[in-house]
């Protein structure tokens, strides 16, 4: 009986784009769902030759060639460890399970511990690209079993995004560093979309753009450095008109909701004690969107400025934004790559930033050519200790530091809320700071809590009488 190279359990967009993908690549692959309505929709949708159904996990599992590779896409979290324990009985030593869901990292280690009792490989895989990237080529993120990673390195390299034919898949690390470095991926999507968010408020607001014409210019932004697939699909967003002929985005509640992998890199970068603020405040930004009734009540209560439109000089403001966008994008990544070195050095997962920076290069949802020259300052220093300090990164920030600036400055002036744009110039004046007032908070820790604190003048530890001495 003929066996299948390969199987997918969860037939949600991601399992069923992955499972056609692979398939288009000319392996045999079989499929499971929890439920056999989606497996049956599956096959009528797409009657693959390369698909094989199957309604009973035993079968699906019996019918995959040795060792057996199972790729998960179903829900994080319960729904994940419920697979794996319904899997596990039908499985023998050396098979290997993929977890290619959105799962947090910490979990992926318990699993990685608990497979390897039962002498199962396995891989906590980030898989970016979407529906779309899902099909035609995702960016992989593969972590746990270096072993397993190279069984199944052929079907990934063929399945995923390519960036001048190399593919976007490596080895990311071991135990969960695939989902840790997918976390942090989504972390810095959640950055950029706040930066580009904010960047259209102050296009309509500030400057009173059509959508049209905010189309354009992010178009012409496209086609320079900020060119990303973020800013490519923000471009068609302003053009979509809905069946009533009016501007979708017009008619899009302005509430932002999140499935949690924002968070986590936040609740991570406090463990790390990492300061990682734009991606939190881009976090914040979307609770603080979702407390619609109070905005409403609270924008006929509290004070502000009347905006005063940019009426002159419009294009020279745009420039300055787009160079504010830029910097700010950069320090985002910068923020998001620090992040991925502490955590390695923490887990000892020895992880690879120019690899990581270039399997983001196609197919996820932060591709961006920013990305070219990371690969290319982690290539030359890959223990740099801050992306800012790279001469190609500082020529930019010293160049464009002052339109973030005024951007800022102007936006808060005028009402206009940007915590994104306003956390990276906080960071950005922060990190650059030689002298700051933490002096002061070392003195109030003492003198409450005689917490101590260290001197300039001398070495050592101190502790004052503040209120005796
Ligand atoms: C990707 C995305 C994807 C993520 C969505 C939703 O890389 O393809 O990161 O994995 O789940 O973008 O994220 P939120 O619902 O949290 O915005």
């Amino acid at each position: 009986m003929q066996k299948n190279d390969i199987g997918v359990i969860g037939m949600a967009v991601m399992g069923r784009n992955l499972s056609l993908n692979i398939a288009n690549h000319g392996y045999h692959v079989s499929i499971f769902n929890r439920t056999a309505t989606k497996t049956k929709q599956m096959i009528a949708k797409n009657n693959h030759k390369n698909i094989f159904p199957y309604f009973q996990i035993q079968d699906f599992v019996n019918s995959l060639s040795s060792p057996k590779c199972i790729l998960l896409m179903v829900k994080s979290g319960k729904p994940t460890d419920e697979t794996i324990s319904t899997i596990i009985p039908y499985l023998n030593s050396g098979d290997i399970i993929i977890d290619g869901g959105n799962s947090f990292y910490k979990d992926t280690i318990v699993r990685y511990q608990l497979l390897l009792k039962h002498e199962i490989r396995f891989i906590g895989s980030g898989i970016s690209g979407g529906e779309y990237g899902a099909l035609t080529g995702p960016a992989i993120m593969p972590g746990g079993s270096k072993k397993a990673y190279d069984i199944i390195f052929p079907i990934l390299k063929k399945i995923s995004a390519k960036f001048n034919e190399e593919p976007c898949v490596s080895y990311v690390g071991p135990d969960g560093a695939g989902h840790y470095v997918k976390m942090v991926h989504n972390g810095i999507e959640y950055a950029d979309m706040q930066l580009i968010s904010e960047t259209y408020c102050i296009l309509k607001k500030l400057l009173n753009l059509s959508n049209k014409n905010i189309s354009k210019i992010f178009d012409t932004w496209n086609q320079g450095e900020l060119n990303s697939y973020l800013i490519e699909i923000t471009k068609n967003i302003f053009t979509k008109k809905d069946n009533s002929g009016e501007y979708l985005i017009d008619i899009i509640l302005d509430e932002a909701v999140g499935k949690g992998t924002g968070k986590w890199t936040c609740q991570e970068a406090l463990s790390l004690n990492q300061p990682l603020n734009i991606i939190t405040e881009s976090v914040f930004a979307r609770y603080l969107s979702s407390l619609k009734s109070q905005r409403m009540l609270a924008s006929q209560i509290l004070a502000g400025p009347n905006i005063a439109p940019i009426v002159y000089n419009k294009e020279d403001f745009i420039e300055k934004l787009r160079q504010a966008l830029y910097l700010s994008k950069i320090i985002a990544y910068t923020q998001g790559f620090a992040q991925l070195s502490s955590a390695s050095k923490k887990y000892y997962w020895n992880l690879n930033c120019s690899n990581i920076a270039k399997i983001f290069r196609s197919g996820c949802i932060i591709q961006s050519s920013c990305l070219h020259e990371i690969v290319k300052i982690y290539k030359y220093d890959n223990v740099i200790i801050n992306l800012l300090l790279s001469p190609i990164f500082q020529e930019i920030a010293n160049k464009y530091q002052h339109s973030l600036r005024e951007v800022v400055s102007y936006s808060i002036m005028q009402g206009i809320s940007i915590p994104a744009f306003s956390s990276a110039m906080t960071y950005y004046d922060g990190y650059r700071t030689e002298k700051s007032s933490a002096n002061l908070i070392q003195a109030q820790r003492d003198y409450f809590g005689a917490h101590t604190y260290k001197r300039y003048d001398k070495a050592g530890i101190y502790h004052t009488n503040w209120i005796k001495e």
